[in-house]
């Protein structure tokens, strides 16, 4: 069932949601060659913390922590740890907050130090393609509308995405209907309406949209492991087209 949220609640999740951009771009600043992911883990729960919310990934299905942090071939939930981050490596970072009810959700790619060429062009599309999507979640479009633009974003620039994990609805649960797969034909799927909130999140490959999960039951890697990217927003659809709650990546 799709839960309606009336624009007081939006609000609500739109301050959930700043708090998850804070959080975001305070790690990708810090976030460079000799950094180490579990130190940003300590600090995204810290920003939580002060702003007066709560880490909504940790104890999540058993998910151990704070932050999702995803290496170079890592597509998501990837376990924030102590070795350090290598110039020439991406990082995909996805945040999750708790706050006066309600969740916020949103995840970014960053460069650490200077990329090659291929990384940043699998970046560069993997955030675009999330636009792409985004601008299609208008009243009166389909669900698969989004998923459709995502898709053809990403194979236009040679890239793959992944089917194993999708978009979602968020509101008092992180994941609510409807789900939001990156792929599919257009004019599928429920007909979007003003107050719904969807979290779209492209993961982009560079090869096989295939991936495997390692032994801690978490890390979802690509199969021939190659480079993988991740953004995600949180989005109200409204009369004035869609409405970006976890501000512009
Ligand atoms: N953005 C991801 C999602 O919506 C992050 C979830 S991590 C988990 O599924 F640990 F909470 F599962
Ligand atoms: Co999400």
């Amino acid at each position: 069932m799709i839960h309606i949220k009336s624009p007081k609640e939006i609000e609500i999740m739109r301050r959930a949601n700043a708090i998850v951009a804070e959080v975001l771009q305070k790690l990708s600043e810090l976030a460079g060659p000799g950094t180490n992911t579990l130190e940003l883990d300590r600090i995204s729960e810290e920003i939580c913390r002060t702003r007066g919310a709560k880490p909504a990934f940790k104890g999540y299905r058993g998910y151990p922590f704070s932050l999702c942090a995803s290496v170079n071939e890592q597509v998501v939930h990837g376990f924030p740890n102590k070795s350090t981050l290598k110039e020439g490596d991406i990082l995909s970072m996805d945040f999750g907050v708790l706050f006066e009810g309600f969740y916020g959700d949103s995840a970014v790619t960053v460069p650490i130090g200077r990329v090659k060429e291929n990384a940043r062009k699998l970046m560069e599309a993997t955030k675009e393609s999330l636009f792409k999507g985004i601008e299609m979640a208008q009243e009166g479009n389909r669900l698969s509308d989004i998923s459709h633009a995502v898709q053809e974003w990403v194979e236009q620039h040679g890239f793959s995405v992944v089917r194993n994990f999708v978009g979602h609805g968020i509101g008092r649960e992180l994941h609510e209907d409807p789900q939001v797969p990156n792929f599919g034909p257009p004019g599928k799927g429920i007909r979007l309406r003003e107050g719904m909130v969807l979290a779209i999140e492209p993961m982009v490959n560079e090869g096989t949209y295939e991936v495997d999960i390692l032994d801690d039951g978490w890390t979802a890697v690509t199969r021939d492991r190659r480079l993988s990217a991740h953004f995600e927003h949180s989005i109200a659809v409204t009369k004035n087209g869609p409405d970006i709650l976890s501000g512009p990546a």
